[in-house]
């Protein structure tokens, strides 16, 4: 046979096009796109089915400790497994400094996490909480030649917040190494402030943390995490955005040539504040940061997606159990909400909920779903084109999606370690019924087929879409030293 795989005749998607052809396969890539391609010595037939690239998705948490206390319960192996039962096929899971400890014996500790676990391939981003001199001089610039080639830092959460002045250093280090910077934007004090308040007032339900994260503090923080970064001509992407003031103020820095990305999540078209407001603990299930918000900025994210201000749609899988001292209820008992850890979960369900209410509603077309979803994340973090499209030379990281197959979610479907999911019930249209790994099938018609230790670590190039824009301050180039008067 000429190829180890054949796909015949379904409908191929990619970021541009759509087009009915064969996908053939040699030694797990992509090797031939056309019309009646050369037997495989396995063939599938997808007549009638979707065939898009396998999902990336950039944001998750998997067996990381949080800052506060609480741990995730997924590993790389239910992480991976959930993954890939929803169409996705790449991970991009955070190393997490802590302050004190060295970045490099943090990435070797994840290392050491996903070793012999995942079943879909993987790359790590970097959470720099303590940018010291070593951090930023030695260590970040080695880790960026190694394949971490994206960070993320905070503007918000004691234990991790930069000030200005630290994420300016980071800021510049970025552009010095080529590097992407991701940006958990919302105003420290604000937050701290108000919680203050409402806790002095006796207001410690679930539903306060949407009062306390309230939206102007996320438009503040998006606001100045943009001006910093074009102070320093770096590219930014702003993770998890969720209010109106924010969209405005990332919209507004693109429409003037700034180079600012942005993500968005499941959470923030499929849940309002309303789900925080349940009776007892039970809004703690739906409690991240930024919060749901509520129908007019679920209506201005959708917006977002269609008019190109979001670049990537990804979970920002962040699963704590409902029912466990190292998950929701990590600060005790129907605890305040301050002492609730933030995240929901979302890897398994990413996809099939935006295909459904975003591409069967006709709200965004099905080629931006795969842009959203795949080949962006991939541009943007140094994937691309490995991963993230379907073309020759690609892996062949492929889901067979049905987009007629209805679907009711609900925990005892989904194949993370979670006990709760927050959309219980939500029926969807189209799921993925093949999902491979660079020509394996890791999951078929409901049966779990890959094994752990299957995904490899993948190392990224330094991304396109992090290069400066080459502009300087007044003359000023912070990084050369040059100064050039005009
Ligand atoms: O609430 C959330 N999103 N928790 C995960 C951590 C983060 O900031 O992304
Ligand atoms: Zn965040
Ligand atoms: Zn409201
Ligand atoms: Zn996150």
């Amino acid at each position: 046979a000429d190829f180890d795989l054949v796909i015949r005749g379904g409908t191929v998607v990619t970021a541009s096009d759509t087009i009915v052809c064969d996908v053939g396969v040699k030694d797990g890539v992509i090797a031939a796109l056309g019309s009646k391609l050369a037997k495989g010595a396995k063939e599938i037939d997808a007549t009638g089915k979707l065939v898009l690239p396998g999902g990336i998705d950039s944001h998750v948490h998997v067996d990381q400790l949080s800052s506060s206390g609480a741990y995730t319960a997924d590993t790389f192996l239910s992480g991976t497994r959930s993954a890939m039962c929803g169409g996705t096929t790449g991970i991009i899971p955070f190393a997490a400094q802590f302050k004190g400890q060295s970045l490099r014996k943090t990435v070797e500790d994840y290392h050491a996490k996903a070793d012999g676990q995942a079943m879909t391939d993987y790359a790590f981003h970097l959470i720099i909480s303590d940018p010291t001199e070593s951090v930023i001089g030695q260590e970040l610039p080695a880790l960026i030649k190694d394949g971490y080639t994206s960070f993320k830092i905070y503007l918000t959460y004691d234990a991790l917040k930069l000030n200005d002045r630290q994420f300016l250093e980071v800021l510049a280090a970025a552009r010095r190494e080529g590097a992407m910077v991701m940006v958990h934007a919302e105003n420290h004090d604000m937050i701290a402030w108000l919680s203050e308040k409402l806790l002095e007032f006796g207001h410690t339900a679930p539903k306060f943390h949407r009062v306390a994260h309230a939206n102007i503090a996320e438009g503040e923080a998006t606001n100045r995490a943009i001006a910093l970064a074009e102070l320093v001509d770096q590219p930014i992407l702003m993770v998890h955005v969720s209010a109106k003031e924010a969209i405005e103020r990332i919209r507004a820095a693109k429409a003037r040539g700034v180079k600012v990305y942005a993500e968005t999540c499941p959470q923030y078209l499929f849940l309002t504040e309303d789900d925080l407001d349940k009776d007892g603990f039970e809004g703690a299930k739906c409690m991240c940061s930024p919060p749901p918000r509520d129908k007019d900025n679920q209506e201005f994210v959708w917006q977002g997606l269609a008019d190109g201000t979001f670049d990537v749609f990804s979970s920002d899988h962040a699963p704590y159990r409902y029912d466990s001292p190292t998950g929701k209820r990590v600060g005790g008992a129907d605890t305040s909400f301050k002492k609730v850890a933030n995240g929901v979960p979302g890897l398994e369900i990413r996809m099939p909920m935006l295909f459904s209410a975003g591409v069967l509603t006709g709200r965004i077309d099905i080629n931006k779903f795969v842009a959203l979803c795949c080949t962006n994340p991939a541009k943007m973090y140094g994937l691309y084109p490995r991963k993230g499209t379907i073309a020759v030379g690609a892996d062949a990281d492929i889901a067979i999606w049905d987009a007629e197959k209805k679907v009711t979610i609900s925990i005892d479907m989904l194949h993370d370690d979670m006990d709760y999911t927050p959309y219980e019930g939500h029926e969807v249209t189209g799921w993925p019924i093949i999902s491979m790994v660079r020509g394996a099938i890791v999951w078929n018609d409901g049966e779990v087929l890959a094994k752990p230790g299957d995904g490899k670590f993948l190392r990224c190039d330094v991304p396109a879409t992090a290069r400066p824009r080459g502009t300087s301050v007044h003359g000023f180039n912070p990084t050369s030293g040059d100064y050039i008067k005009f």
